[in-house]
């Protein structure tokens, strides 16, 4: 089958797919390892990875995906490493932004963007403004982002309106805290995954997590096909969510 002719599996029902997919891409650096290549030679498969992710998951009807690039701890790595991923960065969106407008994908970033530096930060900028109009999926891409920077930029967020008299502290609830978070206007995410067989969150979305279907996938980021993907939706769909409720719950 070739790029073009991507179909849902007949097993995947297309009415009960997960509204909003979040993905940990991870193992780039494992897997150049492995080639005997240079880590920045495992980031730059990742992109070709996120494009095969992002054309399944559009594929199957998902609205909103939220890919995790760069965390606030990635700051620590060496700085040859970073700003090759940067440009990686830059390039990628420079290049993609015909094919965002072509599907309609909407362009959004959550995280510190004025970390990042300039020529990155203003390609990100221009593709979120070139198909801030765009009707299609939503594609978030979480940049110097960190699950616990952003609560605690929405705590002080909402300190200061409390402060200000624009809120009352008793109208300050999880859903008043959910619109304040950089996610606003997005539902929390029901599956996430992550690749390269870690088990943990690495400081994700800590907040909107809460209730999300989590599915850890074996294989290195840059190794992530649709086929990973229809695997991951067939998992979500055999799962009973309870959200707390008794089993036999309606
Ligand atoms: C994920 O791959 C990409 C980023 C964190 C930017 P890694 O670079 O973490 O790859 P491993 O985990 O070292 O294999
Ligand atoms: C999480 O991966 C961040 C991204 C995928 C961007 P890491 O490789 O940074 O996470 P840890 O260090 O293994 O927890
Ligand atoms: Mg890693």
């Amino acid at each position: 089958m070739n790029a073009l002719s991507l179909e849902l599996p007949h097993d995947i029902n297309p009415k009960t797919v997960p509204q909003h997919v979040a993905l940990i891409m991870d193992g780039n650096g494992r897997w150049a390892k492995q080639k005997g290549k240079m880590r920045i030679a495992g980031h730059k498969e990742g992109v070709e990875a996120a494009k095969r992710v992002v054309k399944a998951l559009s594929t199957a009807g998902v609205k909103y995906v939220t890919l995790y690039a760069f965390s606030t701890e990635n700051w620590k790595r060496p700085a040859l490493e970073v700003s090759g991923l940067m440009d990686l960065l830059m390039l990628t969106l420079k290049r993609e932004l015909k094919g965002f407008m072509k599907e309609g994908f909407i362009l959004r970033t959550i995280g510190d963007i004025e970390q990042l530096p300039s020529s990155t930060r203003d390609a990100v900028k221009e593709v979120v403004y070139q198909t801030n109009e765009n009707t299609g999926m939503v594609i978030n891409v979480a940049l110097s982002y960190g699950g616990r920077w952003e609560i605690v930029e929405t705590t002080k967020e909402l300190v200061r309106k409390a402060v200000n008299g624009e809120m009352d502290l008793q109208h300050i609830d999880e859903n008043t805290f959910s619109q304040h978070l950089q996610t606003s206007g997005m539902p929390d995410p029901d599956l996430l995954i992550r690749s390269s067989g870690e088990k943990r969150l690495s400081n994700f979305l800590v907040w909107q997590s809460a209730y999300s279907e989590y599915v850890f996938d074996n294989a290195f980021w840059p190794d992530f096909n649709e086929h990973n993907v229809w695997n991951a939706l067939r998992d979500f769909q055999g799962r009973k969510r309870r959200f707390g409720t008794s089993s036999d719950a309606s």
